[in-house]
């Protein structure tokens, strides 16, 4: 199949690019504009499936670009990864978030109707849950994203939705991330985050390799088993494997679907700071701080629904990610 990734340089993207490539049938295509990413990550990308891509360095959102990629490669599906993801920036530039992911996402649509594709992957976010109602989130969990980040990715599943709905033989898969944590086996791709990390653990991960001295912890008295916020950490190994069965149900069916992609299992920030120290045998020091405006107590997901349509299911667990995080790390302590 030819299968056309935006932000295929990313954190996500990459690993996914390579995992289609190792699989052998795919013809791929990875547009990114760099803007979060490095050429650098397509390039080990090339070097560890030892296949060649195509790739297009361009903004997606420009018509031109899109008219261009898609007149050139003619993709079956797309896995549409680019856009925009920090929680907290979304807050201070609501409009760069709406038109980079929401503006973006209808431009890109609207190529693929004219181009006769209409098959979709998209990279939703568990936060378009919003405070659990109940737990685990299964996909029929009402939705409400508590900030424009999430809110990006709740119109965008929506607009998705309404797209597949006025076609004959569209299909979409929504997929909803849990938390991507870890890195390729090989050490050669992982998560390079550009400025200091909001996330937990590529922090925890540059305090233990010495590039920061010590990690804050939001909160110790969430109702959790000690107290520390609790989250539903998936390998990224699994995640890019989840895109796979996700690309072929899409090639399989029509309509669109909603699928948690998570382990099931909730790990607190105590429990993941002690599995990444027996990970590196470093120290991780961190002083217990405020809580974070917006974290919520606990989020895991109800796993079944990708077991069902995707065959999928996750394979790793928290030491597979402390130790290929910890490999990617030493491997590469500056980042690409
Ligand atoms: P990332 O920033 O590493 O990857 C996004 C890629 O898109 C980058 O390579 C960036 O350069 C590219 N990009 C951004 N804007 C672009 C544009 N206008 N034109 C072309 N390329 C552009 O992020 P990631 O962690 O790989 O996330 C990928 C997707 O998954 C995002 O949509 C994100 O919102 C979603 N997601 C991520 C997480 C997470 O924790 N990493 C969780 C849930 C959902
Ligand atoms: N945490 C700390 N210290 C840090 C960073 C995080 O204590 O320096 C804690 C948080 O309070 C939370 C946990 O670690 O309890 C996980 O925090 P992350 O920032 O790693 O992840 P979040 O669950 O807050 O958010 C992530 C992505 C969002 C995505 C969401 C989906 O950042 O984009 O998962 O569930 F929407």
């Amino acid at each position: 199949m030819r299968v056309l990734l935006t932000g295929g340089a990313g954190y996500i993207g990459s690993h996914t690019l390579l995992k289609l490539l190792q699989d052998g049938r795919n013809s791929v295509m990875a547009l990114d504009n760099f803007s979060n990413s490095s050429p650098e990550a397509l390039r080990r990308v090339q070097k560890l499936s030892n296949s060649n891509f195509e790739t297009h360095v361009g903004d997606y959102r420009e018509p031109n670009v899109l008219d261009s990629v898609f007149d050139s490669f003619r993709p079956d599906a797309v896995i549409h990864f680019a856009g925009l993801k920090a929680v907290g920036e979304s807050n201070e530039k609501p409009l760069l978030y709406y038109d980079q992911n929401v503006s973006g996402s209808i431009g890109l649509l609207d190529c693929m109707q004219r181009f006769g594709c209409k098959k979709i992957v998209f990279s939703s976010s568990a936060t378009v849950y919003g405070e659990a109602q109940y737990l685990p989130y299964d996909e029929d969990h009402p939705l409400n994203p508590t900030n424009p980040y999430g809110r990006t990715k709740y119109f965008i599943e929506e607009i998705i939705r309404d797209w597949v709905a006025s076609q004959s033989d569209a299909s979409a898969v929504l997929l909803r991330y849990f938390n991507p944590v870890g890195a390729d086996e090989s050490g050669e791709i992982g998560e390079d985050p550009r400025t200091i990390p909001n996330n937990l653990l590529p922090y925890i991960s540059q305090v233990a390799v010495g590039r920061l001295k010590e990690l804050s912890i939001f909160g110790n008295d969430y109702e959790t088993r000690d107290g520390t916020g609790e989250r539903d950490y998936i390998h990224i190994d699994d995640l890019a494997a989840a895109h796979i069965q996700a690309v072929k149900f899409a090639l399989d069916n029509r309509g669109c679907e909603a699928i948690n992609v998570g382990t099931g299992k909730g790990v607190t920030v105590l429990e993941m700071v002690k599995a990444f120290e027996e990970a590196s045998n470093r120290e991780i020091p961190f002083q217990i701080k405020g809580k974070r405006e917006g974290d919520v107590a606990r989020s895991f997901a109800k796993v079944t629904k990708a077991q069902k349509l995707l065959g999928w299911r996750a394979e790793k667990d928290l030491v597979d990610v402390c130790r290929t995080a910890w490999n990617w790390q030493t491997k590469n302590p500056s980042g690409y």
